[in-house]
């Protein structure tokens, strides 16, 4: 669908004019409006909490508000501050130190941010997983990190294999902690500790948190942040998310994934703006209800999340109030020229796309208020940063070709290693580029056009799923022989996990084997990465070598032309 670009709307937006601020930009300028810059010893904690606190205009503001459906609660910067100290104190009495890591495993709550900014000014590395992970994806994460502390619930403890796990040292439970065990009790902790704490001051290239991430190979990843990644998530948090101090800003991914992190935490607490945390999965009338109730100015939200909104209807938005809106956004996945269509009437407004990844922790390609929006294009690179297009050497190619989407390495919040495996940091990497994994073009006017992966990994609402895990759990279950999993489009989850396995002796396919399938990978791994659709073959097509042919499951889906299948074993 070829669309007439959406010009910019007027108003006072922090970025006035792309082009000119992104050949004048230098990173440089934005360290010198903290006060590290001149000691070099930073805490990303301090700069989004406790720098707000310690101003006397600002550390009454709300800084967060959650919302749960049973569940209100506010808390401003100096709430935040004294609750983050007492965290950060209980962690020191358990010997807790710098460069540790300390995971958590919980729903949203204030509890958890309190917790996460504890744990970053002790200068130890947060590594947050989301509430929905079952045992196997757990164990996994905890076992790669090495994490010695955790920090849950008790309802999340069961999938904890603890035994498993020799680096684990303790568990700090939030709620009622049983009895047989040695665990800290969060509550009890937190009204012993003091609300001082000496923060930890660390270098800007000192590890602060660690995303784990699916590859198209292998077990997931741990992807590891600096200190230095605050730099891009202030910068990009005034010019991409337009954020000034009196916003109220909600952002409705979850801290186990990275933008639940980079803007749900660090971008608005950086710039000192009331955050929303709105914990669970919502239906539409929880949405408008969320941006209603609270006034929200700003929103982050996902393609998905839009689509459910589109189909559940004009009356459904005509219940809310939602004149507050100010400043839309998305990311995740490729948004639909006609979502913005949409939200053109229902809204009145424009949705921004923004294009990143959990490596490049913060924003890269977006659209930004003052400039036209070319529906279906990213748009263009943040300032500071460069995107091309380039071909499998590494050289760049002209405009409108496609290839691979690469990046000049060198911004602030680059990933700096993968957990334990340099091997698999230095393969993102050609020459200068980094490489991302995504096939895009550029057009003449150098706005991004997202084209699709270019491996095997699954985006399916905006959650990114390995098919190597999925089919690694598939043939855990006593009736599966050999898996292979694929990404099938879907209009509303932009794509489903659909597996296809053969069967061992003796069974026979079913309804109820197959529902069993399912529930065995939702339980072993989590709902997210449950194939919605299970296909049984008599074969699963692999290479000589003996690789899954997932390209060719696809086109078999798909009822493509199947390509070069010379790499076929007979
Ligand atoms: C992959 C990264 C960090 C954002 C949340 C996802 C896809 C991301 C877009 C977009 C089309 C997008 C890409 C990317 N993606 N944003 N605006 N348009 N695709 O982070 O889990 O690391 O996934 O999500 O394929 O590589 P992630």
């Amino acid at each position: 669908m070829d669309m007439q670009p959406i010009p910019a709307r007027e108003g006072n937006h922090n970025m006035k004019d792309y082009k000119e601020v992104y050949e004048q930009f230098q990173w440089d300028s934005v360290k010198s409006q903290f006060s590290w810059s001149e000691t070099g010893k930073v805490n990303i904690a301090y700069e989004a909490i406790d720098r707000h606190a310690d101003n006397p205009d600002k550390k009454d503001q709300t800084a967060l508000i959650y919302s749960a459906p049973n569940r209100e609660e506010k808390l401003t910067f100096e709430d935040l501050k004294f609750k983050s100290n007492q965290f950060a104190n209980v962690l020191k009495k358990y010997n807790v130190n710098k460069g540790d890591r300390v995971f958590l495993f919980m729903h949203r709550s204030p509890e958890f941010y309190a917790a996460f900014l504890g744990i970053l000014k002790t200068g130890a590395i947060a590594g947050p997983l989301f509430e929905a992970f079952m045992e196997q994806a757990v164990r996994d994460r905890l076992e790669d990190s090495e994490a010695s502390m955790l920090v849950t619930t008790p309802e999340l403890l069961d999938r904890v294999p603890v035994d498993e796990l020799p680096n684990l040292k303790q568990i700090v439970i939030v709620g009622d902690v049983p009895e047989n065990g040695d665990y800290i009790d969060y509550y009890k902790e937190m009204d012993q500790a003091s609300k001082d704490f000496d923060i930890e001051w660390v270098d800007l290239e000192d590890g602060m948190l660690l995303h784990y991430t699916s590859g198209s190979t292998g077990k997931p990843k741990g992807v590891y942040h600096v200190h230095n990644a605050m730099l891009q998530h202030y910068q990009t948090g005034k010019w991409v998310l337009d954020l000034k101090e009196d916003d109220t800003y909600w952002c409705t991914a979850d801290p186990g994934w990275v933008t639940g992190t980079s803007y749900g935490i660090f971008a608005p607490w950086l710039n000192g703006v009331t955050n929303v945390i709105r914990g669970g999965r919502f239906s539409p009338d929880d949405w408008y209800g969320t941006l209603d109730k609270y006034n929200v100015t700003v929103w982050y939200s996902a393609p998905t999340a839009f689509r459910k909104l589109v189909s559940a209807g004009e009356e459904v938005a005509s219940k809310h109030d939602l004149s507050s809106l100010r400043h839309v956004l998305s990311v995740g996945e490729p948004l639909n020229p006609e979502v913005i269509t949409w939200g053109t009437k229902a809204l009145n407004l424009r949705i921004h796309d923004t294009w990143w990844m959990t490596e490049t922790g913060g924003m890269m390609i977006c659209n930004y208020p003052a400039m036209d929006i070319r529906p279906g294009s990213m748009g263009k690179p943040f300032p500071g940063t460069e995107a091309a297009i380039v071909d499998n050497d590494g050289n760049e190619l002209p405009p409108n070709r496609m290839g691979n989407l690469a990046l000049k390495k060198g911004w602030p919040s680059m990933m700096r290693a993968v957990w334990k495996n340099p091997g698999k940091y230095e393969s993102y990497f050609l020459g200068d580029w980094y490489v991302s994994g995504d096939s895009a073009y550029m057009d003449e006017d150098g706005y991004f056009w997202f084209q699709g992966r270019l491996d095997d990994v699954i985006n399916t609402s905006g959650e990114r799923v390995g098919p190597f895990e999925v089919e690694s759990k598939l043939i855990e279950h006593e009736a599966v022989a050999e898996a292979g999993v694929i990404g099938k489009p879907d209009p509303e989850r932009g794509e489903i996990i659909k597996a296809f396995i053969t069967l061992n002796d003796g069974y026979e396919e079913s309804d109820e084997l197959l529902e069993d399938i399912r529930q065995f990978v939702k339980k072993g791994l989590s709902a997210h990465a449950a194939p919605r659709e299970i296909e049984i073959k008599d074969t699963i097509p692999k290479t000589r070598s003996g690789k899954i042919m997932r390209r060719l499951l696809k086109s078999w889906e798909l009822g493509l032309p199947t390509g070069d299948t010379s790499t076929l074993e007979e």
